[in-house]
């Protein structure tokens, strides 16, 4: 790939980098502290309105979800509260930092062989460092998660580099009239990778599942591209049955477009996206 920043001194990629880095923690602190409840779909029991407000003097509180005292857990619980949707799926959903990358890795093994470029690497553990602070994973503000981890894969390594890394959504893609790259293929196979018996308790945890749940019916209810057993199946209320569903789903998209070519099983759903990493 160019690296069209080959000419460029390193002090100034170093600032350029640095420059990104506070950028996402200047957007981190500019957060409201509770944004669910604003994102679209957000998880309404992690909304605002249904987290016990601290009581200082007495340091009890009625825990909704489960009924009993959560003297020992209010900080947890507050501290929870003050994370968006989007780091929380970083920190420990379906992008955890330290899980997701593996089986990105075992997926881009599968269909490319082993990423001996180490460059590979930093693309798997930075394409999706963007959900951080993010009121949605699926909404206008979720589709440019892709941005951050693009803007320092090209600090990095050239522009080519960013737009790799960018076009690993193919929402995001399809939105900017680009072209998914292989990222997106290997991303879309560590998805069918992960087991449900982690990805569905992870995703529940952090409140992303109703999320999914909900925009993978909608996208099915608008494409005709979809087998009648994935409808079925995404249709279900049983979570362990729309997962199947959405992965056979994207068993056959993986299959269809490995290779590269046009994705028109795809629609852009977000009028919002930028443009930029072209
Ligand atoms: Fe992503
Ligand atoms: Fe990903």
């Amino acid at each position: 790939m160019d690296d069209v920043f080959a000419n460029e001194a390193p002090p100034l990629r170093l600032r350029r980098l640095r420059d990104a880095v506070q950028e996402l923690v200047s957007q981190r602190r500019a957060m409201p502290e509770v944004r669910e409840g604003v994102g679209e779909r957000a998880e309404p029991a992690e909304s605002a309105e249904e987290i016990p407000a601290v009581d200082g003097g007495t340091g009890r509180q009625v825990n909704r979800e489960f009924g009993g005292s959560v003297h020992g857990r209010e900080f947890g619980n507050i501290a929870e509260a003050k994370m968006t949707i989007g780091t929380r799926s970083v920190l420990y959903g379906a992008h955890c930092a330290v899980l997701h990358p593996w089986f990105l890795a075992v997926a881009w093994s599968k269909l490319y062989g082993f990423p001996w470029d180490v460059r590979l690497w930093a693309s798997f553990c930075l394409h999706d460092i963007g959900y951080i602070s993010k009121p949605n994973m699926d909404g206008c503000e979720g589709e440019t998660h892709v941005e951050l981890g693009a803007r320092i894969m090209g600090l990095l390594f050239g522009e080519s580099w960013a737009a790799f890394t960018a076009a690993h959504s193919r929402y995001w893609a399809k939105h900017n009239g680009r072209q998914f790259s292989r990222l997106c293929v290997a991303d879309k196979l560590a998805f069918v990778l992960t087991p449900a018996w982690l990805y569905l308790p992870m995703t529940r945890a952090t409140g992303e599942l109703s999320e999914y749940m909900l925009r993978a019916k909608e996208r099915q209810a608008g494409s005709e591209h979809f087998t009648d057993y994935e409808s079925a199946r995404l249709n279900s209320a049983d979570p362990r049955e729309w997962l199947e569903g959405l992965k056979s789903y994207t068993r056959r998209w993986i299959e269809e477009h490995r290779n590269g070519g046009a994705d028109n099983w795809t629609v852009a759903a977000c009028a919002e996206s930028t443009a930029a990493f072209r």
